[in-house]
């Protein structure tokens, strides 16, 4: 999450989502209604057998040399496959999911007046609200977001932490620093699954940037008109999102030009990588689109942590995965350009990314 853009964004009356579900139960204001083509069709319900894949990060952290070995290459075969994996055994404690989930669902069960102390301006990304508006006449997404800044500390605004509920901010400090770990952890054996030295991100990241979004997706009665979240890459390195407990099916992600549901498993984190290590990697391992679609009677909420490099890390692919079969891809560029540039565009697939590619002439 980078720093709030400078310039002024008008973006129009932005309904709250859950105030709109309490007043009209019924109704869709046409803000919300998405046009035909991007409307969420039924998901194909694929077999179990290409559900995302599983990594037993247990068997990273302390198999034995067989199992480590077989996992990595799980991991590989997910990074380039998949772009997404639902981590299992990740260690972090159930009682501190559990305490996260109740923090953040007890905070969008305020009253509005409550989270409105917390405001998002028009055009930034911290605070209650909706994020990635730019325009009056752009479609909202059937979700309330709360997102604040964690790590570095400069980061922060503290007029966003909330004082309600009173165990909200250190929960969530408690729960970032442990999520922060299995990031390092996870890119160290990212690393390795590339064949790179396994503190290659930690050290060219510095002291990493770390952001949380907390989705709060009420029900909808017409789950077929409207997006819970448009579809979107991450800007991130990695992404660890938590499904809450007993939350409806929700999030998609767009493989082989087919939206395939994220089947959630109970105490798994879902991991994805973004367009960073896309860009490090030079395509090989891909940030993939995705999305989030509403239910008919159930809400949904989820926490999102946002991993990257720090805004001064200068990025671009890296040369011991470039050869004259994988040309350059992508320029170099700066983060925290890159990061600017994520949070003052509207989410549009992997269309962001676009500012990172090269053109690559095959014709010489
Ligand atoms: C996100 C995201 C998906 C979800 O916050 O970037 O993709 O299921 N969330 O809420
Ligand atoms: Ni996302």
């Amino acid at each position: 999450m980078a720093p709030a853009p400078i310039f002024p964004v008008k973006v129009g009356h932005i309904d709250d989502v859950q105030e709109l579900r309490k007043a009209k139960p019924t109704t869709i204001p046409e803000r919300f209604v998405r046009d035909l083509t991007e409307r969420p069709t039924i998901a194909t319900a694929l077999s179990s057998a290409t559900d995302i894949p599983i990594i037993n990060f247990s068997k990273l952290i302390e198999g034995n040399p067989d199992e480590f070995h077989s996992e990595i290459l799980n991991l590989t075969t997910a990074c380039e496959q998949w772009g997404f994996f639902q981590v299992i055994n990740h260690k972090i404690d159930l009682s501190l999911l559990e305490s996260i989930e109740k923090v953040a669902k007890d905070f969008f069960m305020l009253p509005l007046e409550e989270k409105q102390k917390y405001p998002m301006a028009p055009g930034t990304v911290q605070g209650y609200g909706q994020a990635f508006v730019f325009s009056e006449n752009q479609k909202l997404d059937w979700c309330n977001m709360f997102a604040l800044g964690v790590e570095p500390h400069c980061i922060r605004n503290p007029k966003l932490w909330p004082a309600e509920p009173a165990e909200f901010s250190q929960t969530l400090e408690n729960y970032s620093s442990k999520v922060r770990k299995l990031c390092e952890n996870l890119l160290k054996y990212i690393a390795m699954s590339l064949g790179l030295k396994c503190d290659v991100f930690e050290k060219m990241f510095g002291v990493a940037v770390q952001a949380v979004r907390m989705n709060y997706y009420p029900p909808c009665s017409r789950p077929d008109l409207v997006l819970g979240l448009s579809p979107h890459s991450d800007g991130s390195a990695l992404t660890v999102l938590q499904q809450g407990k007993g939350s409806s099916v929700g999030l998609q992600i767009l493989k082989n030009n087919t939206w395939v549901p994220v089947q959630p498993i109970a105490n798994a984190l879902v991991v994805n990588i973004g367009d960073t290590m896309e860009v490090l990697t030079n395509g090989r391992y891909k940030s993939v689109e995705h999305r989030a679609v509403t239910h008919r009677e159930k809400d949904r909420l989820s926490i999102a942590t946002f991993y990257a490099p720090d805004y001064e890390t200068e990025l671009g692919p890296m040369p011991e995965l470039l050869d004259e079969n994988n040309p350059c891809k992508y320029r170099r560029y700066n983060h925290g350009e890159y990061s600017k540039h994520y949070v003052t565009n509207k989410l549009q697939g992997k269309k962001t990314l676009d500012f990172a590619k090269i053109e690559i002439d095959y014709s010489t």
